[in-house]
């Protein structure tokens, strides 16, 4: 098989990876990938994620036999029914169906609707009755800016004055674009956890649980991020809570979306909160989670592109897991990272002293006379396994800790309370 991988960063990095490792697999390629997965046999090829005409103009040319697309914007832009409409396989939803990701209103009324888990919420477009409600509300509530081009504008309110503010930004000052549109949340509490399942045709298959770390800093502080580090599997979701998901969460979320008139198909991600009422949907995403996919794959077994062909051709599809111990992963990120950063730091001692037991997942790194180099905020990943997640921690921290590189930084708490207060009971 010939295999094609969409986006560039330490998501698709693992993707790739994962996809080498099958037997049945004779190249994976990725658009536009980075200088970083040359080292595991990955065939970069010269596209951005947002050049679809291209990019199937290439994987025809290439008779490539199915795509997966690591990114939300190509899903945005439709890929999937363009690639579909000219008889390619690719692994993800419609764009249609990416709303779930794209629109947080369509998302929260099919929730509703449904009657599945989730915060109470309103939807706004103008500033007078937005500030009418939350005058009369109780805090904290969370406002999301909503629309076609609004990107991830999350803030949780503590009180009426900060709540306008964030109100003025979204309807007055336009600050998320013309067209947006605010959504007012109830402000749920509890642990987060997520969720990913794949899903085509009828077929669902579900993923260990995972969380990442969103802020900069340690102890959860500092500028929210792309993601610091993640773990999987989460030791407080018991097997009766993972079911728990899949019975009142993401099955009515799928039969909504059939019924809806937009299977799905792709991964879906969730992102669950687990409140004294049990667990509730904080958030979908129509993809893999980076940096949960770097952290996940090692879960899997070698034959995951056999899963995504079997999904594809409609033949029933089977998960295998490894029992090699739960995985966890922490970034190495940029001095000045999420704002403007230092660049062009030699990654060398690093990528030299790295053991076999550890693996370097490349995200925002270049290439300086046959040395790689940070060019991103996020510049690599470094993941292990252990036999529990203190073991595989120890093992990354030795590693990031004895060999620094100048001019990064790294968070010193990835997996944190699932470390200090580890629980017994496993999940699938
Ligand atoms: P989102 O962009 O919707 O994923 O939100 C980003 C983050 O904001 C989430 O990971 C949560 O930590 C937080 N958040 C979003 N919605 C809520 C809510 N209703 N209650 C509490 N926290 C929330
Ligand atoms: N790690 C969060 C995300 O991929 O959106």
């Amino acid at each position: 098989m010939k295999v094609l991988v969409i986006g560039g960063g330490g998501r698709e990095h693992a993707l790739a990876r994962k996809f080498m490792q099958s037997d049945q697999v004779d190249q994976v390629y990725c658009a536009p990938g980075n200088p970083g997965m040359a080292s595991d046999g990955i065939k970069l090829v010269p596209l951005a994620v947002d050049q679809v005409d291209e990019l199937l103009a290439w994987a025809q040319a290439t008779e490539i036999d199915w795509t997966f697309v690591g990114p939300e914007l190509p899903l945005f832009l439709g890929i999937v029914d363009r690639f579909r409409a000219a008889g390619q396989k690719i692994f993800g939803p419609s764009q249609a169906a990416a709303r779930l990701e794209s629109s947080k209103k369509f998302a929260k009324e099919i929730l509703v609707e449904n009657g599945i888990p989730t915060a109470h919420y309103q939807v706004f477009t103008d500033f007078p009755t937005a500030q009418a409600y939350i005058q009369a509300a109780s805090f904290p509530l969370v406002i999301k800016a909503d629309g076609p081009a609004a990107g991830k504008g999350v803030v949780i309110a503590q009180d009426l004055a900060s709540a306008e503010a964030a109100l003025a930004d979204i309807l007055e000052d336009k600050r998320y674009g013309s067209q947006s549109q605010v959504v007012v949340e109830e402000c749920l509490t509890g642990p987060e956890f997520s969720f990913f399942s794949l899903v085509h045709d009828g077929q669902v298959l579900h993923l260990p649980t995972a969380q990442d770390h969103k802020r900069a800093y340690d102890q959860d502080r500092g500028p929210n991020t792309g993601g610091m580090g993640a773990y999987a599997p989460v030791p407080f979701v018991s097997e009766a809570l993972y079911q728990e998901v899949v019975r009142t969460i993401v099955d009515p979320l799928l039969q909504a979306m059939e019924a809806a008139g937009h299977p799905y198909s792709g991964v879906l991600y969730t992102g669950l909160m687990l409140t004294a009422e049990g667990p509730k949907v904080i958030e979908f995403n129509t993809r893999f989670g980076d940096p949960e996919t770097q952290i996940l794959m090692p879960l899997l077994g070698d034959d995951f592109a056999e899963t995504i062909d079997q999904l594809l051709e409609g033949q029933p599809a089977q998960l295998t897991l490894n029992e090699t111990g739960p995985s966890l992963g922490v970034v190495l990120a940029a001095e000045g990272y999420p704002t403007p950063y230092a660049k062009g730091m030699d990654l060398t001692p690093l990528v030299q002293a790295c053991p076999s037991e550890i693996s370097l997942i490349y995200a925002g790194v270049g290439e300086k006379s046959g040395h790689l180099t940070a060019q991103g905020g996020r510049i690599l990943m470094a993941v292990a396994q252990g036999r529990d997640l203190t073991q595989a921690a120890e093992r990354v921290y030795a590693l990031l800790d004895q060999h620094p590189i100048p001019q990064t930084f790294y968070r010193h708490d990835i997996g944190g309370q699932a470390i200090t207060q580890p629980k017994e009971e496993k999940i699938s």
